[in-house]
């Protein structure tokens, strides 16, 4: 699929965005454990998710999809699935499988996926998951994981990685005794709530995580997901940049370890509004409203990585506005995410005229750059594809976006809710 792009006279108005990806993961996962029926409302409906969604059902899980993403999963009781477990594009469904069924006896089965995710990193996972006892064969897809008796450890990360940490969760679990995770850096921690809100102790003090194995397993629950900052980001960002723009995006999640590119505009001075802050399911949501604004650049690196880790492409795209230099370091997880994060936008944003320098652990951009319409590739990553789409929006001329069916992983209805704010972006699919 291609998109083309001519460049935009504003975005205006309001738009829901889709459920959150991480929190609808674990939501997911949690409910196949869990004994009964749960029910998630506002899951997201995408590449990623349904690959969660294909893999549970293998192992026995029936889940009954209802409109608008409101679902009943009816879980506790898994089965070794007739063959094996295809994971997509999807880490987070990889990893986490990986750790629920660490523990899960009986259960044997063979993990895999896309070319993409079999070059992606797992013995990051693998290993602190052997360390309590877990039977994994390799450390590459195709794994073939049986489940086992499991002890609980003390681990400390060896990168600020929510799916190492969620997968240690699941299988702690199962576990005989308490596990505790040491992380070097503020990863995401929408499992620790979840678990908490479905009633399994697990202490947070700083950087250490403490889950105490349930005497029995845990019942069925309801969750409601908020909206994905991480997709409410690249609206944020359209609007920060077009002229004459106003939106809001009502019930974000804005929970503080996924907010590092909120901070990040409000310092680079964009006119951004938080309201109405509430919380589901200890959740902080929030309706986010910005209007068109001019930029300075910043410099991004430690912690604050972790907490945008995923809007390193739209930031990017921001910076390229941005009066002044900005430098992003410490970010050299980047290269092991959808696509090399650092080297797909270096050659991207290049195309489109961006003063931009990669750096092994982050990059370097000069600001503000007029961009020029071009022909620019996702490189298969849905966050490629919709950055450079907001690109387009801001370039002279026309910019044509290769292979942008990869945003279906994360945000189906992207081209949808841009044309719904006055945007014009043509897809070939039409
Ligand atoms: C995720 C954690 C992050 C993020 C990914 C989703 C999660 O990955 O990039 O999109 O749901 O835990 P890492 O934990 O590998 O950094």
């Amino acid at each position: 699929m291609n998109w083309i792009i001519r460049s935009s006279n504003g975005l205006r108005g309001a738009v829901n965005v889709p459920g959150d990806k991480s929190i609808s993961h674990r939501a997911l996962m949690h409910a196949a454990l869990a004994q009964g029926t749960s029910r998630i409302t506002n899951f997201l409906q995408a590449g990623v998710t349904e690959a969660m969604l294909r893999c549970v059902r293998a192992l026995g899980v029936e889940v009954e999809v209802k409109p608008d993403g409101d679902i009943r999963v009816s879980g506790g009781q898994l089965r070794s699935p007739a063959g094996p477990l295809e994971c997509g594009n999807s880490g987070a469904t990889i990893r986490m499988l990986l750790g629920a069924l660490a523990g899960y006896r009986g259960v044997t089965s063979t993990l895999t996926g896309s070319a993409g995710l079999r070059r992606r990193p797992m013995k990051r996972v693998t290993e602190p998951l052997r360390l309590m006892g877990a039977d994994i064969d390799v450390d590459t897809p195709p794994l073939t994981i049986r489940g086992q008796p499991l002890r609980g450890i003390e681990y400390t990360l060896p990168v600020a990685s929510a799916q190492i940490k969620a997968a240690i969760l699941l299988a702690a679990l199962h576990a005989n005794d308490s596990t505790t995770i040491h992380e070097p850096g503020p990863s995401r921690d929408h499992s620790e709530r979840l678990l908490r809100s479905i009633g399994v102790t697990v202490i947070s003090k700083g950087s250490t995580v403490v889950l105490t194995p349930p005497d029995r397993p845990v019942s069925a629950f309801e969750a409601a997901v908020p909206g994905d900052i991480s997709s409410a980001a690249f609206i944020l960002a359209a609007a920060a940049l077009a002229p004459h723009s106003a939106v809001t995006i009502p019930a974000v999640g804005v929970n503080d370890t996924r907010t590092g590119l909120l901070d990040a505009l409000i310092q680079m001075g964009a006119a951004i509004r938080l309201e109405n802050r509430r919380e589901i399911n200890g959740e902080p949501i929030a309706d986010v409203s910005i209007t068109t604004s001019d930029l300075r650049s910043i410099s991004i690196g430690g912690d604050w990585v972790v907490r945008m880790i995923d809007e390193f492409p739209i930031f990017a795209v921001l910076a390229t506005q941005a009066q002044g230099e900005t430098s992003v370091r410490d970010a050299q997880e980047l290269r092991v995410k959808e696509s090399d994060r650092i080297a797909a936008l270096t050659l991207e944003l290049r195309k489109l005229g961006a003063q931009i320098e990669d750096r092994p652990d982050g990059f370097c951009i000069a600001g503000p750059t007029r961009l020029r319409g071009a022909v620019v590739d996702s490189h298969g990553d849905h966050r490629l594809a919709m950055s450079l789409a907001v690109a387009g929006l801001i370039a002279d001329g026309e910019t044509t976006i290769t292979h942008a069916e990869a945003h279906r992983e994360s945000f189906p209805n992207f081209v949808e809710l841009m044309r719904n704010l006055g945007s014009q972006i043509q897809s070939d699919a039409d």
